[in-house]
């Protein structure tokens, strides 16, 4: 054990005690596997603004905000307010609500693709419904995806960060759109959809390369198939989502996290041509029912989250993402550590490398990434295990410089550390 280890279970003993109870009622403790790491991941105890708290005590800036969904930080007084006001009234009724409309509402005339919705409770439902509609419209079973591409926790889609193709996914390098064109081409009458986050997420923040979205949605097109865009992290990115910044249109954009303003999400949305495949007047309409499917609750939250979510904000955002980013690696090159990051807007993955990686999931750094992790906890940084930071709205230009300064530290101390 290490010392920067040694600091992290010195400073989390309740977390510690909590998770072999956690392990005594759950796998590992755990019931969600991104967030988990070793030693033990923390408990938390509360989220206020830009800041979480553990079951400890310890005060953390949270730089990753539920994996990117809290876009205005935790308990945004608005969303505090809209959300007491609808749970009041019952947080879930077997009918449709006015703030369901408006979210939808809001949803049609921000994305640009967008002209019908169906909601669902979370990415993952997201992207099993887009897949069951393309095969519906197509006949057709197989999906090809992105090599690291990650469309939500479902067999199908989850060979995508094996990098293997499944029994009915098909796989190619992101930004290779020759790669695309070629399977289309040779396997293109079985393949029901082709699903591409604008921007790779899980396997580090890969940006596309020029053109190549609209080529592969021009590929998917010629062979009959559907291009279903993933926009569950994306949406943070611009106001008309990633489709508007590089100007593809989707036959079905998958939508999630900061439309539920912090609570279980997910939709998926398109021209009315294709998302009339849910009209239940329609005789032989896709069966899509969820007992929580657009509650009110939920959709009282979203409508404040995408509504404060202008573009003055996002700009904000990314500016202050850029420079943390530049002062990142300025303090790994002061402590001599190969740095490297990737940037999308308010997103970023780091990496202790001098180049970043081609995207991947398994990490050359994981040594160097996993001392980082825990030193910044130390330092009372929350981010992802895997170095991927989400910048909120609620953080300050103020609390920016302290995030530099307490994550240069952590990154001197895992130069330290020499391990
Ligand atoms: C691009 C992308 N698609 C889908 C999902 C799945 O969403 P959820 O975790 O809400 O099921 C995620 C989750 O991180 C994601 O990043």
């Amino acid at each position: 054990m290490n010392s920067i280890e040694e600091r992290y279970r010195g400073a989390s003993a309740k977390s510690a005690e909590l998770g072999k109870q956690a392990e005594r009622v759950m796998p590992g403790g755990d019931t969600r596997t991104t967030t988990f790491y070793r030693p033990y991941p923390l408990t938390l105890a509360r989220g206020e603004g830009a800041f979480v708290w553990d079951i400890d005590g310890n005060r953390y800036i949270d730089l990753i905000g539920n994996y990117t969904s809290l876009v205005h930080g935790n308990a945004y007084p608005p969303i505090v307010e809209a959300v007491s006001k609808a749970i009041a009234g019952g947080s879930a009724w077997p009918a449709r609500s006015e703030a369901q409309i408006e979210l939808a509402t809001l949803l049609c005339e921000r994305v640009a693709s967008v002209e019908r919705v169906r909601f669902c409770n979370s990415g993952t439902e997201a992207g099993m419904l887009a897949a069951q509609v393309a095969r519906r419209l197509t006949g057709r079973k197989l999906i090809l995806m992105a090599r690291y591409g990650y469309h939500g926790s479902y067999e199908d889609f989850e060979v995508g960060l094996a990098g293997q193709d499944g029994e009915r996914t098909m796989l190619a390098d992101f930004g290779e759109a020759t790669a695309f064109d070629a399977l289309l081409s040779e396997r293109g009458s079985e393949i029901a959809a082709v699903f591409l986050e604008p921007v790779l997420g899980s396997a580090g923040v890969v940006e596309p390369p020029p053109g190549f979205l609209a080529r592969v949605a021009e590929a998917a097109h010629r062979a009959g198939a559907l291009f279903v865009l993933d926009e569950v992290i994306t949406l943070r990115l611009n106001e008309g989502g990633a489709q508007k910044i590089y100007d593809v249109r989707p036959d079905l954009t998958m939508m999630g996290k900061i439309i539920g303003g912090g609570f279980p999400v997910g939709a998926i949305g398109g021209s009315e041509e294709v998302m009339s495949t849910f009209d239940p007047r329609n005789r032989g309409s896709l069966w899509h029912s969820g007992t929580f499917n657009g509650n009110p609750v939920t959709c009282a939250a979203g409508v404040v989250s995408v509504r404060e979510l202008t573009q003055a904000r996002i700009d904000k955002m990314n500016r202050q993402a850029q420079r943390l980013a530049e002062e990142l690696a300025r303090a790994a090159r002061q402590a001599e550590l190969p740095f490297s990051v990737r940037l999308a807007g308010s997103l970023m993955n780091i990496f202790f490398l001098s180049e970043p990686p081609a995207a991947t999931i398994a990490r050359e750094d994981a040594r160097a990434i996993g001392n980082f992790h825990l030193a910044a906890l130390n330092n009372g940084l929350f981010l992802a295990p895997r170095g991927l930071i989400a910048l909120s709205t609620v953080t300050s230009d103020e609390l920016l410089n302290e995030i530099i300064e307490r994550a240069a530290k952590a990154i001197a101390e895992v130069a330290q550390t020499g391990d």
